[in-house]
């Protein structure tokens, strides 16, 4: 194992090429009904980065990255990644684009039926084809290993902690080695020991596979550990944007109101 999995590193200087651009939205907008949840949505990610995104409860961040995989279509405004315009998609260009990107659901997602084993099995056998059982084992080795999993291999669900379904579920995305990695609440339910763990998961994920990443969290210290950019949600809007330690000198109450509880 190259970097243990839990370690406190100190996080280095960005190292992404600034010139790359991963996702671009531009005045994206999304209502439900009468209620408007994307009122005007602008937001770039650069390849390697870590933005995280902080903002209330139903502000409206999952849905952001729902219509970032195309999971919703949004009402107006521009969504690329990787140039292309993601609601304009074909099916089949929107699967090949899905390939790209991991996505760790608010819920965790692992198949309560199946070990963990199983579990990392199946995006590769479903999702990238692969047939070689050499293969499969050495990617499914590999990944729990870099998750701290290596033990729980044969495990089920079921016979996990808490924090070791968030890494299995981690591991499962992945497994396929995608280019971005959207994270909905990582942390979400678990001890401050075992946030902070996933947290750094999360930052070596990125300094490994030099992964682009959007993070939305309510946990101010997973936002502390993973972000190179903050970026906070109100009323349908990012309303501010900047590193950690610069949001944390904000004016604004609604920015502070999230920095209040941190020393
Ligand atoms: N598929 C949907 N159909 C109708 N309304 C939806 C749908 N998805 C989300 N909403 C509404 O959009 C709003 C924003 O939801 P969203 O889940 O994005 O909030 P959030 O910022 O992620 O909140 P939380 O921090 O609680 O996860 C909510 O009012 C929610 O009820
Ligand atoms: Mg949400």
């Amino acid at each position: 194992m190259e970097e243990k999995a839990t370690t406190a590193e100190p996080k280095e200087k960005k190292t992404h090429d600034k010139q790359e651009v991963v996702i671009e939205i531009k005045h994206l907008k999304k209502s439900f009904g009468n209620k408007d949840v994307l009122k005007d949505i602008n937001l770039v990610v650069h390849r390697g980065e870590n933005v995280v995104v902080l903002g209330k409860s139903g502000q409206g961040k999952s849905v952001t990255i729902q219509c970032i995989v195309g999971m919703l279509t949004p009402d107006d405004g521009t969504l690329k990644v990787f140039g292309e315009e993601v609601p304009g998609l074909k099916e089949k260009e929107l699967k090949e684009l899905r390939i790209k990107i991991g996505f760790l659901f608010q819920s965790g997602a692992l198949y309560d039926s199946m070990t963990v084993r199983e579990n990392l099995e199946f995006p590769l056998t479903r999702v990238l084809k692969i047939k070689d059982q050499a293969e499969i084992d050495k990617r499914v080795e590999e990944v729990l290993e870099g998750v701290g999993l290596a033990d729980a291999i044969d495990k089920m669900p079921s016979d996990l902690s808490g924090g070791m379904r968030k890494r299995a579920g981690l591991a499962r995305t992945l497994i396929i080695k995608p280019e971005i990695m959207l994270y909905d609440e990582p942390t979400t339910g678990l001890d401050p020991i075992t946030s902070r763990e996933i947290s750094e998961l999360i930052l070596n994920m990125q300094k490994k596979y030099k992964t682009t990443s959007i993070i939305i969290t309510h946990d101010m210290e997973c936002a502390r550990i993973t972000a190179d950019r903050v970026v906070v949600m109100n009323d349908g809007e990012y309303i501010e944007e900047g590193s950690f330690d610069g949001l944390q000198k904000s004016k604004n109450k609604i920015v502070q109101s999230f920095f209040k509880d941190i020393s």
